[in-house]
């Protein structure tokens, strides 16, 4: 059984949050729900849930049209999972208790028997008297997750559910959480802002704008790699943008020539450039792979305003060379250490895969 949400449209008085969103999710999918903070994503789980009443398009379930017109099937007949970032367990009940909560239709033995399976699959039995202050923020979520998968709902609608998590305890989670999903066969739509989480998870991703637009929808590794709008071009970590206008097939960055083989002279375009598009060199360092799609051998010259380790690589800010205080800065990783105050010239080369064009007047 799917959830299948069909152009739906949503405003709060005059605030026009959704505009016509649709999402198809078959069992056993996991979509991704990601877009800037107020573009309605919780709205649309709120929709989806019946937490919300709906007032354009349609909500289906497998077979059954939950929210259509008049037709608003009540949240707890809808056999959807929730599990909100602010959807916390409830404080008076121990691990046990908040997991039976909604197992009200089941024999106390059926109950128990339900209760004892979510538990192992969350790896949480051994706490199953525990309340939930004494818990880990990791097993709090645990719980919740068994919480939301104890009545077997065939639609899971999760919100940022691992936000409240340090990173490695982030990473350990959601890959459970994962596992869990998959196995329990449901059809999951998931809200994120980490968009390395919303590859990892999603079996297909849907980027909405900030005006409540799908921009797009697709395959987690095409949306990554042929972002259709510049907008996501750049949801993918920080990245560098510049404007031009196409001259003789080709766009004149302050990084070097760009190729923009489909435009006519005179479009005004943006110019993306993904950190992954920057390699830097040091002058009289061994010539690393400097590629061969790499625009113009020679590079252009920069100078390093800061280079700040991460471990694995360091995060460099940088200005193109005599270009002036005022001048606009760029960024990118480089792999290993680079030093901040580097003795000889540095030049930046740009790499035409990890930029992308679009039309700026569009
Ligand atoms: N109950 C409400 N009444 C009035 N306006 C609301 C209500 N709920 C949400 N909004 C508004 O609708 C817009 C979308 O809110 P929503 O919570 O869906 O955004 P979001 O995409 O989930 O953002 P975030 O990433 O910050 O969680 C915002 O402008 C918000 O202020
Ligand atoms: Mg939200």
């Amino acid at each position: 059984m799917g959830l299948y949400l069909s152009n739906i449209s949503h405003a709060f008085g005059d605030n026009e949050v959704l505009d016509n969103v649709s999402a198809d999710i078959p069992a056993g999918q996991i979509l991704c729900l990601l877009g800037p903070s107020g573009c309605g994503k919780t709205t649309l789980l709120r929709i989806a849930a019946g937490l919300e009443y709906l007032q354009e398009g349609s909500v289906r379930i497998g077979d059954n049209i939950v929210a259509a017109g008049s037709t608003q099937t009540p949240a707890e007949h809808r056999g959807v999972g929730l599990m909100f970032q602010d959807f916390a367990l409830f404080p008076h009940l121990n691990v046990r208790d908040n997991v039976a909560f909604g197992l009200t239709s089941l024999s106390e033995i059926e109950k128990n028997r339900r209760i004892q399976e979510v538990l192992a699959q969350v790896n949480m039995v051994e706490h199953a008297r525990d309340f939930p202050h004494t818990l880990s923020g990791g097993q709090q979520q645990r719980v919740a997750l068994a919480r939301a998968l104890a009545p077997k709902p065939a639609v899971m609608l999760l919100d940022e559910p691992f936000s409240g998590l340090d990173q490695n305890m982030r990473i350990q989670i959601r890959e459970e959480t994962l596992g869990i999903l998959k196995a329990s066969n449901v059809a999951t739509m998931m809200v994120t802002h980490n968009p390395e989480e919303a590859l990892f998870m999603a079996d297909r991703m849907m980027v909405m704008g900030p005006n409540g637009k799908i921009l797009q929808e697709g395959l987690p590794n095409e949306v990554y790699a042929e972002p259709a709008h510049a907008y996501v071009a750049k949801f993918f970590g920080q990245a560098n943008s510049v404007t031009g206008v196409s001259k003789g097939g080709q766009i004149e960055t302050p990084l070097g020539l760009v190729d923009v083989p489909d435009c006519e002279d005179g479009c005004n375009l943006e110019v993306v450039i993904r950190p992954a598009a920057i390699k830097l060199k040091i002058a009289g360092e061994k010539a690393k792979e400097i590629r061969a799609d790499a625009t113009g051998s020679e590079g252009v010259p920069i100078e390093i305003i800061s280079a700040r380790s991460l471990g694995r690589n360091t995060f460099v800010r940088f200005r193109i060379k005599g270009a002036g205080e005022g001048a606009e800065d760029f960024h990118c990783r480089h792999r290993g250490y680079f030093p901040e105050k580097p003795e000889t010239e540095v030049r930046a080369h740009i790499r035409q895969k990890h930029v992308f064009i679009y039309h700026s007047d569009i």
